[in-house]
């Protein structure tokens, strides 16, 4: 069996830990270590890593996470395919707390991030669809197999937090198309497409944004409470998901970089 992980899953609020048994492997990386130690262990006969995005006690808020580092370690271990949890604030009305969403479209609002690992020459990655659309199939596949409903697609807005939304921000990226409001989503997947990387966000909706209620702002209570008393849904998902992802990439995000001259090796 191949002792190099392929899969990775990235957690994020409240997914702390997957792997019962799990081996820790700390990872260096030239843009500094990434967000924990980084713990291996086997799904369905697949070695597979897991790294909690805020790091595993949440020292990293969403705009200060090592996305560069994290994305660059789990490729430098082997890791092609990564599926992606995270809590969503749901921007429409029929989305309430504890509704999966399988976003396939992505509108980045954060500045500030260091957001790309290209430093020199032409290198510009085609993003028009920022998710693996095999791993979307796959976990929609597998969530209807398991009998999990989930909303087969949706655009993820990603805003620069660490605030929530005031309502008028968020009744706008409503009527911008947002289907789903989150805080790390972006850089996240641009840094996995330009590491031909496979990434596929899993969104579980915690709260209804701002401008949805009307009667109550988000809070981090509702936000964190609401993902925990999912976090076995979502781990369900994930483990069986794992198991489904085709071992063989037949999906464009290998050629994402065909035919370019990165000047970072991906070797
Ligand atoms: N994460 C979870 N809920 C959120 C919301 N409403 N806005 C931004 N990020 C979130």
């Amino acid at each position: 069996m191949n002792a190099n992980p392929t899969v990775a899953v990235i957690g994020g609020s409240g997914l702390y830990s997957l792997l019962d048994g799990a081996r820790e492997t700390d990872v260096q990386t030239p843009y500094g270590p990434p967000s924990d130690a980084i713990t291996i262990g086997e799904v369905a006969g697949r070695q597979v890593a897991f790294l909690p995005r805020h790091g595993r006690d949440h020292r990293h808020p969403p705009h200060l996470i090592p996305y560069r580092a994290n994305l660059w370690a789990l490729r430098s271990l082997g890791v092609r395919q990564i599926l992606a949890p995270c809590a969503v604030g749901g921007l429409r009305p029929d989305l309430g707390p504890g509704t999966f969403v399988l976003p396939d479209q992505l509108i980045d609002r954060t500045s500030g991030r260091e957001r790309t690992f290209v430093e020199s020459g032409a290198v510009h990655v085609t993003f028009a669809d920022p998710y693996c659309p095999a791993g979307r199939a796959t976990v929609q596949a597998t969530a209807q197999q398991t009998g999990v409903a989930v909303e087969p697609g949706g655009t993820m807005v990603v805003i620069d937090g660490p605030r929530f939304s005031t309502r008028a921000e968020s009744r706008w990226y409503a009527a911008c198309g947002g289907t789903v409001i989150n805080m790390t989503g972006a850089p996240e997947a641009a840094l996995a497409r330009e590491l031909a990387l496979c990434y596929t966000s899993i969104a579980l909706v915690t709260d209804h944004d701002a401008g949805v209620d009307g009667d109550h702002g988000v809070t981090q209570d509702e936000v964190f409470r609401v993902f925990k008393d999912n976090t076995e849904r979502m781990r369900a998902l994930l483990l069986a998901a794992i198991a489904d992802l085709p071992a063989d990439r037949n999906c464009p995000c290998p050629a994402a970089l065909d035919g370019m001259r990165t000047g970072y090796d991906l070797s």
